[in-house]
């Protein structure tokens, strides 16, 4: 591919910018050659502004995501998006997030331009387990696990119940919750559905991967063993 569509697809700008980048010759291998747009160089050696390009398709990024944005391309409000550099949003194919996140939701948001493996991580047959830990507005009391458990819990305008989903309770009015499932809105819905609200709330992991020391508002890439790891094929 042409230098100036590999730029452009990766969301470095767009092809007239690119273009101008070129010229200006802050597109160089890695031994700080300037590149032409018929370069041969190979994606792994071409650098723009001295930092080796993002990754071709199949990217895999974790954000910790704060409350107050949301998941979505165009809305109104703070997106998610601009917490990651301008060239995520502009990237072709597009780079989604790995289901969503309310609002008031912060946490572990994965994204990625590939819609195979995307498909992987929220299909509930792969179970790919997503940990959630809840703030109560009402001390827990005791039932509640069980019914979670159940695989019989049918929450309100839905036609199936709801997957079987483990709860630990970890203070007065404090759980972790464990899905292998995503519908809409289910941590808050699963909670008004025993009679409690759920006041904040945080994904801290999915499969194995857990944020480490990743700030809120943060992000990074997943290595290929983290991407590999979190769906079995
Ligand atoms: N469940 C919810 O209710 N909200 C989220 O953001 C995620 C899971």
């Amino acid at each position: 591919m042409r230098l100036i569509k590999l730029l452009a697809n990766l969301g470095y700008g767009s092809r007239k910018e690119v273009q101008k980048y070129i010229r200006m010759g802050v597109v160089t291998d890695a031994e700080g050659n300037v590149l032409k747009d018929d370069a041969k160089t190979e994606h792994a050696d071409i650098r723009f502004n001295d930092r080796p390009l993002d990754p071709a398709h199949g990217v895999v990024l974790m954000l910790n995501k704060p409350t107050g944005y949301v998941c979505s391309l165009k809305d109104t409000g703070k997106l998610v998006y601009e917490l990651l550099p301008h060239r995520f949003s502009a990237r072709k194919p597009v780079l989604s997030t790995v289901g969503r996140l309310d609002s008031d939701t912060s946490g572990l948001l994965l994204f990625t331009d590939d819609g195979d493996y995307l498909h992987r991580i929220i299909s509930p047959k792969n179970h790919v387990a997503k940990i959630y830990e809840v703030t109560l507005a009402r001390p827990i009391e005791g039932h509640e696990a069980a019914i979670f458990a159940s695989g019989d819990l049918l929450l309100e305008s839905e036609k199936t119940p709801l997957q079987p989903a483990v709860m630990e309770q970890t203070g007065e009015k404090t759980a972790r919750l464990t899905l292998y499932e995503g519908r809409y809105h289910q941590v808050r819905r699963m909670f008004a559905a025993v009679g409690n609200h759920v006041e904040a709330l945080h994904r801290a992991q999915m499969g194995e991967l857990t944020l480490g020391d990743l700030r809120p508002g943060k992000w990074r890439l997943l290595t290929p063993e983290e991407r590999d790891g979190l769906v079995r094929t």
